[in-house]
């Protein structure tokens, strides 16, 4: 079995669901308390034993080449006034495996991931999806490289979803079980509406993945809305080479919405060691004044 070593994190979208926030900054520097949501799906990345990344950017994505290179002036101005814990933290983020490739237009995430083919080469790689905040003990990435390592197969990482949500996710039509939480894929429909949906399991951002998906891109046409989706070249790889629907149970956040975004900086505050005490005061305090209303 060839061991998964690269993954790419699509990172060229507009993110219009954060405007006015994302006119002049990539939506993926947005922060999680204080790490932007990159940081956790790079961290999940590592974590896993993936070598190198390449991340898919665009125009106006700078900051965040920025933000994984090392900043000399920021390292001396807190090495001088003695901020040793701050100064490893930045230091944390100078990541020299990260590469960054650009996609052009803007046409879709099958296209961006299409922008991967060079850097990925022969080998099967992992793809992870910024909007998803996935935290868990082993990582969502590291289960789905277990089950290549089992079975030899592509996965892709799915939940259940509620019915109403369909027309929000990829959705899988499954063909029997493989394991525990392990399904066969019959067909994938990317966002059903609910009375369309073949099930209530969508396919959330971490994808294990074999090279003969690009073959299938570059052949792919574009949908209606001009951008080659992902989930039919699923759909066309599942046929030549099967691939496994894999249910994750664990937590999920999901950042590329508001709803989500601050969901995740809620939770992620009570855990912090700074403002855990205070967020909690706060959001008790808060808890019983809504009562009252
Ligand atoms: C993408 C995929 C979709 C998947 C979703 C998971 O959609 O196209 O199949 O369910 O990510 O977050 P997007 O949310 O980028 O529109």
């Amino acid at each position: 079995m060839q061991k998964v070593r690269k993954a790419v994190i699509p990172a060229a979208g507009l993110g219009t669901r954060f405007l006015p926030a994302t006119k002049a900054m990539a939506k993926e520097m947005m922060p999680v308390v204080d790490t932007p949501s990159i940081q956790y799906v790079v961290e999940e990345a590592i974590k896993s034993g993936i070598e190198e990344i390449l991340i898919v950017t665009g125009k106006g994505k700078n900051a965040i080449e920025d933000h994984f290179d090392a900043n000399i002036t920021l390292e001396n101005n807190l090495r001088e006034k003695g901020k040793d814990a701050l100064l490893e933290k930045v230091k944390a983020t100078n990541i020299p495996s990260i590469h960054y490739v650009r996609q052009a237009y803007p046409k879709g995430l099958g296209d961006a991931i299409l922008q991967a083919a060079p850097f990925v080469g022969n080998e099967p790689f992992v793809v992870l999806l910024g909007d998803d905040i996935m935290p868990n003990d082993v990582p969502l990435t590291k289960q789905l490289m277990e089950i290549y390592d089992k079975y030899g197969k592509g996965s892709i990482a799915t939940i259940r979803i509620p019915e109403d949500k369909s027309n929000r996710f990829g959705v899988i039509d499954m063909d029997g079980a493989l394991g525990e939480h392990l399904h066969l894929i019959d067909h994938l429909v990317e966002k059903p509406s609910p009375e369309e949906a073949p099930s209530n399991l969508g396919i959330v951002g971490r994808y294990l993945l074999t090279p003969e998906i690009f073959e299938i891109l570059r052949e792919q046409a574009p949908d209606s809305g001009g951008e080659v989706q992902l989930t039919d070249a699923l759909e066309t790889l599942n046929q030549i080479s099967p691939l496994i629907a894999y249910e994750y149970t664990g937590k999920r956040y999901d950042v590329g919405d508001k709803y989500g975004m601050l969901i995740a900086n809620i939770e992620f505050g009570l855990d912090h060691p700074e403002t855990d005490e205070k967020m909690k005061t706060f959001i008790k305090e808060l808890a019983t004044k809504l009562k009252e209303n």
